[in-house]
């Protein structure tokens, strides 16, 4: 098993891509945390992990709230140990052009797509530089890589991210380190189903993701893909 042996954090875990990573980690051997903030779908992910025979652990947790991240990473480390694999998955999208776009929007969206990941990556680099084994997987969007002004701070914040991505892997390219950014296209989630004018059946499936990432994970130590990788349709998602 790729992961065996691993401990890995998954954000966003309650729905979506975030709970598929986190069951295909614990299926490659990892022991994973998952966090969001919507406890009981953490708990029927974590149970259905465990009756696989894997080990997770739920932690609901507001991505917003400093002590409620500084919490996520030392109930992991104090129950499952040391962390090789952080998963930033959790994303708040709001469709608003830049000027109908609140202050309370701008600030939610870059405190879930960007401050915490940003907080959680310092928090466990140190860590994962000593043990000198590091994967940190930010989920970005093809709005972090292409201009899309009717979702004008998601786009501004995913961007960000790749740019954060790109920061951390920098500097760890000796220190046994990787850090992807992988950026799809429309994917068949709850926050794909509201876009507004899309064909869902275009989408990308979130199985398609979580294999792109199983394969990231997979790939040798000396070997660099990305930070940034894109992953779109062939079909148009959004016809006109
Ligand atoms: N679906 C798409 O078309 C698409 C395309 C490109 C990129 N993405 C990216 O893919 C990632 C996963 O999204 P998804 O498509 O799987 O949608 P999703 O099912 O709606 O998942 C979003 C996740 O983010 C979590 N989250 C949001 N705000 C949070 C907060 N304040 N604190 C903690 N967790 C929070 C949600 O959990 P709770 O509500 O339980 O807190 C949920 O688990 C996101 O980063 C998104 O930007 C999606």
């Amino acid at each position: 098993m790729l992961l065996a042996g691993r401990v890995a954090l998954v954000t966003g875990a309650s729905s979506g891509i975030g709970a598929a990573l986190a069951a295909m980690l614990a299926e490659e051997g990892a022991r994973v945390a998952v966090a969001a903030r919507r406890e009981a779908e953490l708990r029927e992910l974590a149970r259905r992990i465990e009756l696989a025979g894997g080990t997770a652990l739920t932690v609901a947790t507001d991505l917003t709230d400093d002590a409620a991240l500084r919490r996520l990473v030392e109930r992991t480390v104090d129950e499952l140990g040391p962390i090789d694999v952080l998963v930033n998955n959790a994303g708040f999208a709001v469709w608003k052009p830049l000027e109908l776009t609140s202050v309370a929007e701008w600030d939610q969206t870059f405190a879930v797509n960007i401050r915490a990941p940003a907080l959680l990556t310092a928090t466990v680099l140190p860590g994962m530089q000593a043990r000198r084994f590091g994967r940190i997987v930010n989920i970005g969007s093809e709005a972090g890589v292409a201009i899309v002004p009717s979702l004008a701070a998601y786009c501004v914040s995913k961007h960000a991210l790749v740019a954060l991505t790109e920061v951390v892997q920098d500097a760890n390219h000796e220190n046994g380190i990787k850090a992807w950014v992988v950026c799809p296209g429309f994917v068949d989630t709850e926050m794909g189903t509201v876009v507004p004018g899309a064909k869902p059946e275009n989408f990308l499936k979130v199985e398609e993701v979580v294999d792109l990432v199983r394969y990231l994970l997979g790939l040798g130590d000396n070997v660099k893909l990305g930070p940034p990788v894109l992953v779109r349709t062939m079909r148009n998602p959004m016809p006109s």
